[in-house]
């Protein structure tokens, strides 16, 4: 129960629905920072869990530390299909007997979709669509896929409410934006059910800090720990609404085993509700590894804005308050200290 509230929220009754009545799950992209954080969640509440990924940018590791993390009879209740989502058939195997879809399987990141616009086409479109259609004949209870706060492009308002989005500004922004209008094509067509979760910057443990795609938190805290320079594209008044990753978990679970009918073929926002700039970013990153003992003595080097990326990122989170009992449990000042943690116990 959270601290002060009078009653149980909708995720922990949830999460005490599950224990007592298992339920077969797939996660496509378990491998990865979210997929294995959906993981050792739905392991530790007892799931059934099928994974999908060919490690393209998910690690064995993850998965060694998600087993480190649980029960050896939780681990029992994982296997995982080693396949790609380009591949329908693998899609297919992947779905027999599932109950609830987690697609999170997709190549990531604005700039990587401007080096390679193919690649991410084939991966987070047809991809996306093999793994839908692969759903929909093996006529699983709910699917939930990973949307993207991309879809919103040029639009200016702040905050971002799920109707009103603007024209996308990268490849992999319509990419995404592909995946909602065949979700919601296979909901008129078909009567199949989806729910799509626009996430916004989500950050954690096991999210890569490597590579020319990592994402900023990860990318920053490695770099200050191990006295490397910290870029920042832009004057640093860019502003994200971070969003830690246990509260993207939450709304996965809320989203795939909602019973109420106004609450399926949406989209939604997922976030905190609040946004911090790349300098204020950078401040409590700071403030964060100088509790551990590391004072990183150098300024950020600021450098042009970088192609793709928008302005600023607010989510009004009120449509998955209101219709899937959304509470998020960690902003970005809880979330960091944990994420921290993480990545000084990699180094
Ligand atoms: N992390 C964020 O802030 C964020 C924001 C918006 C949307 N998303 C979306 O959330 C999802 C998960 O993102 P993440 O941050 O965990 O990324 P990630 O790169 O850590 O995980 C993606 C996983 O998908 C797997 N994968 C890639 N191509 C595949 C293929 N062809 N077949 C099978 N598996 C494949 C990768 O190996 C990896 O394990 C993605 O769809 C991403 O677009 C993430």
């Amino acid at each position: 129960m959270m601290p002060g509230s009078s009653g149980p929220t909708a995720y922990e009754r949830l999460q005490e629905r599950l224990v007592e009545q298992p339920r077969t799950w797939l996660i496509s992209g378990v491998a990865g920072f979210i997929g294995s954080n959906l993981l050792e969640t739905l392991l530790k509440l007892e799931q059934r869990v099928v994974g999908l990924d060919n490690f393209t940018t998910g690690h064995w590791r993850n998965l060694h530390e998600v087993q480190a993390s649980v029960h050896p009879r939780q681990w029992h209740n994982f296997s995982l299909l080693e396949g790609d989502i380009r591949n329908a058939d693998d899609c297919r195997q992947a779905c027999e007997g599932v109950e609830h879809v987690l697609h999170q399987a997709a190549l990531g990141s604005v700039p990587r979709s401007l080096a390679d616009p193919l690649a991410s086409h084939a991966v987070n479109v047809t991809g996306f669509l093999n793994m839908l259609d692969a759903a929909r004949l093996a006529q699983v209870r709910s699917f939930v896929y990973a949307a993207s706060s991309s879809t919103y492009g040029d639009h200016p308002q702040l905050p971002k409410v799920e109707d009103v989005i603007g024209k996308p500004l990268s490849p992999y922004a319509v990419t995404k934006y592909v995946n909602e209008l065949y979700a919601e094509v296979f909901y008129r067509c078909y009567g199949f059910n989806t729910v799509g979760l626009r996430y916004f910057n989500v950050f954690g443990k096991r999210q890569d800090p490597n590579g020319a795609y990592a994402a900023v938190i990860p990318k920053w805290t490695t770099a200050l720990v191990r006295g490397e320079p910290v870029y920042i594209n832009g004057d640093g008044e860019t502003s994200r609404d971070f969003c830690y990753v246990v509260n993207a978990v939450q709304t996965n679970l809320l989203a795939a085993t909602t019973e109420d009918a106004a609450a399926k073929n949406q989209v939604y926002n997922v976030a905190v509700g609040a946004r911090t700039t790349l300098n204020a970013l950078f401040a409590l990153l700071c403030k964060n590894l100088g509790a551990h003992g590391i004072f990183p003595c150098a300024r950020p080097v600021y450098r042009d804005f970088r192609a793709g990326d928008v302005r600023h990122s607010l989510a009004d989170i009120g449509k998955a308050r209101t219709l899937l009992g959304y509470a998020p449990t960690h902003t970005v000042a809880r979330g960091l200290p944990e994420a921290v943690q993480w990545y000084l116990a990699c180094e």
